[in-house]
């Protein structure tokens, strides 16, 4: 069994968005810029937004987080993205999800300009995604991808299951896959005899919040396991939602929980931003 080291490949990843981000500087005077959007306390999103906004600093980029609170309109949230959409510092626009039960999420994703769209929800890079066209992927399965293309592992042709179905992973992961010639199922909470599915599958990829979820003899052996999960156990540590101790005897990959598909996230997002700036610099050129 191998790891899947994403901590160390999102590593060499930043290193090449540092300097990228320097040649941009050089070349056209301007600073990749991210505007997070947090609305109220949720301590895992808070964390997350922290994390991003490090992972900016680490790079160069300028970076703003609009924090909000739990109570506010949907309206004043709509007022700050359309003055992001016109801010011209600002490159890329993420909402961090989830928001609270008030808010129409639909509306805002829509709302964000799509290539300002770094984290990839709005319908139109949806779109582009699934039908093959270049546009903003959604961070997670893009990190998946580029940590599997790290280790040469080819998913043309391959049996692949998803479980999980979300818009923010299952549904992207399955179409990445798909667009890379895999044979992609999609497996969710109403899916009958979950492991007859996995057993089958040369890789599953799963993402779903259930702490052991995928168990031994779910996995048949030689599969790539891929563990897009991150749960707080009862000892306080972070865990995946695939067995590990268990799973890892019996399979060829897979990635560890921490420092496997997490840090390759938040290299996405700053590949994606990056990825903004550049278009825009070209736009205003
Ligand atoms: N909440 C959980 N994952 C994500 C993500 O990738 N992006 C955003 N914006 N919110 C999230």
């Amino acid at each position: 069994m191998q790891l899947l080291d994403g901590k160390k490949l999102s590593q060499k990843l930043e290193l090449q968005v540092t300097n990228d981000v320097k040649t941009l500087k050089d070349k056209c005077g301007c600073t990749p810029g991210l505007a997070v959007v947090l609305v109220g306390q949720d301590p895992a999103s808070a964390a997350y937004v922290n994390m991003k906004k490090k992972a900016c600093d680490r790079v160069g980029f300028y970076s703003i987080t609009h924090d909000m609170p739990e109570n506010i309109s949907q309206e004043a949230i709509e007022k700050t993205i359309k003055m992001l959409n016109n801010d011209t510092n600002v490159d890329g626009i993420l909402i961090q999800l989830p928001l609270p039960a008030h808010i129409d999420e639909t509306k805002l994703l829509e709302l964000v300009a799509p290539e300002k769209d770094v984290d990839g929800f709005h319908p139109f890079n949806v779109g582009r995604l699934t039908t093959g066209l270049d546009g903003f992927v959604p961070c997670t399965p893009l990190g998946v991808m580029k940590l599997l293309a790290e280790y040469d592992i080819d998913v043309k042709g391959k049996n692949c299951v998803v479980v999980g179905a979300s818009n923010i992973v299952g549904k992207p992961m399955a179409s990445l896959l798909l667009n890379a010639d895999a044979t992609v199922e999609i497996c969710h909470i109403f899916t009958d005899d979950l492991k007859k599915h996995t057993l089958a599958a040369d890789m599953i990829f799963v993402g779903v919040g259930v702490i052991n979820l995928i168990k031994e003899d779910m996995v048949k052996d030689g599969a790539v396991i891929v563990d897009i999960g991150i749960n707080r156990a009862d000892n306080g540590k972070l865990v995946g939602d695939v067995d590990f101790k268990a799973v890892s005897e019996k399979c060829s990959y897979i990635t560890p929980v921490p420092g496997g598909v997490g840090p390759m996230t938040i290299a996405m997002l700053l590949a994606n931003t990056l990825k903004a700036a550049k278009l825009n610099a070209q736009e205003r050129a």
